[in-house]
């Protein structure tokens, strides 16, 4: 039987060089999606899959990230006192139970794969999940929760995967299918944005849940890179040594908030999806159009 997955780690230790000037002095992870910071959709997400122990890895000029899952007790109490309940329940989802989250410094910014490897003594002998709060993904059930049923049949490692047309293979890692099962793909290997003849059109996407061996495989890069450490090597590392890894074509739709076009789309979509947005938005979405395709 496969180990339940209770640990997560996020990492928001990037520079996030793409929003600037804005990430002078926000996280990339506080930008709002209509309402909520982008690490909140990833926090909802992980919780909603049985994720009890959150783990982040910060850098400089992150506290405003830490600060955000702290009690309000002030505010708390005004809006206790003028009966705003529902303003209290939104802010409990903020809340984090003592204890239940973590945070673990990167001193530099030397790639995703590091940054995986400063949780290690934190994640020990289990299998954890890793979510990319770039990657905001509108799902039922949520990614992590897919991925986590899949995992419980499969075992080994497993990556969120999608399909890309072929001119964008090259911004992603991108899977060698060795089986393809339908939802489910074995991998045969994984290649770091492939620069031509990519194995495959599946992406690999902001989500994992990775076997404890993949600290060992990071170990080891971190002795012998000089660069940026890739998560994506440590995982092809998994196939090498005979360990079993899988894809996962999860249904939802998928956003990339670390870039700037990507998260006007994600703010379109979650606005949309508003009950209480949606008509207004829409009308406001629907003369835009008009007004455009006139001036062409
Ligand atoms: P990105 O490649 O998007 O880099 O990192 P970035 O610094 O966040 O953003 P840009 O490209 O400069 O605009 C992907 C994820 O890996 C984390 C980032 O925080 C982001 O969640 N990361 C990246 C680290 O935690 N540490 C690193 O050294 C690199």
């Amino acid at each position: 039987m496969t180990r339940k997955v209770t640990k997560a780690i996020f990492p928001v230790a990037g520079l996030g060089t793409r929003f600037l000037p804005a990430t002078k002095s926000i996280p990339k992870e506080i930008m709002t999606l209509v309402d909520r910071p982008l690490i909140q959709y990833a926090i909802d997400e992980a919780r909603a899959a049985g994720i009890k122990e959150f783990i982040f890895v910060t850098s400089r000029g992150k506290g405003a990230l830490e600060d955000y899952f702290d009690h309000a007790h002030e505010l708390e109490n005004t809006l206790r006192k003028s009966g705003k309940d529902d303003l209290l329940e939104l802010l409990r989802h903020t809340n984090m139970e003592s204890g239940a989250i973590a945070y673990i410094r990167q001193h530099k910014a030397m790639g995703l794969g590091h940054a995986v490897w400063c949780a290690r003594r934190l994640v020990a002998d289990e299998p954890f999940a890793v979510l990319l709060t770039d990657d905001v993904i509108q799902g039922e059930p949520p990614c992590l929760q897919q991925m986590i049923e899949a995992h419980a049949e499969t075992g080994g490692s497993m990556v969120a995967t999608m399909e890309v047309p072929t001119d964008k293979t090259s911004s992603y890692g991108v899977l060698d299918v060795a089986e393809d099962m339908g939802a489910i793909v074995r991998v045969r290997g994984l290649v770091e944005k492939p620069k031509q003849n990519p194995p495959s059109n599946l992406a690999v996407i902001g989500r994992y849940i990775l076997a404890p061996t993949v600290m060992e495989n990071l170990n080891k890069l971190k002795q012998g890179a000089g660069g940026e450490i890739q998560l994506t090597d440590a995982i092809a590392d998994e196939i090498d040594a005979g360990r079993a890894v899988y894809g996962l074509r999860f249904r939802g739709q998928r956003f990339d908030c670390g870039s700037k076009a990507g998260f006007l789309q994600a703010t379109v979509a979650f606005g949309l999806a508003r009950e209480e947005l949606r008509a207004e938005f829409l009308d406001y979405l629907q003369d835009v159009l008009a007004m455009s395709k006139a001036a062409e």
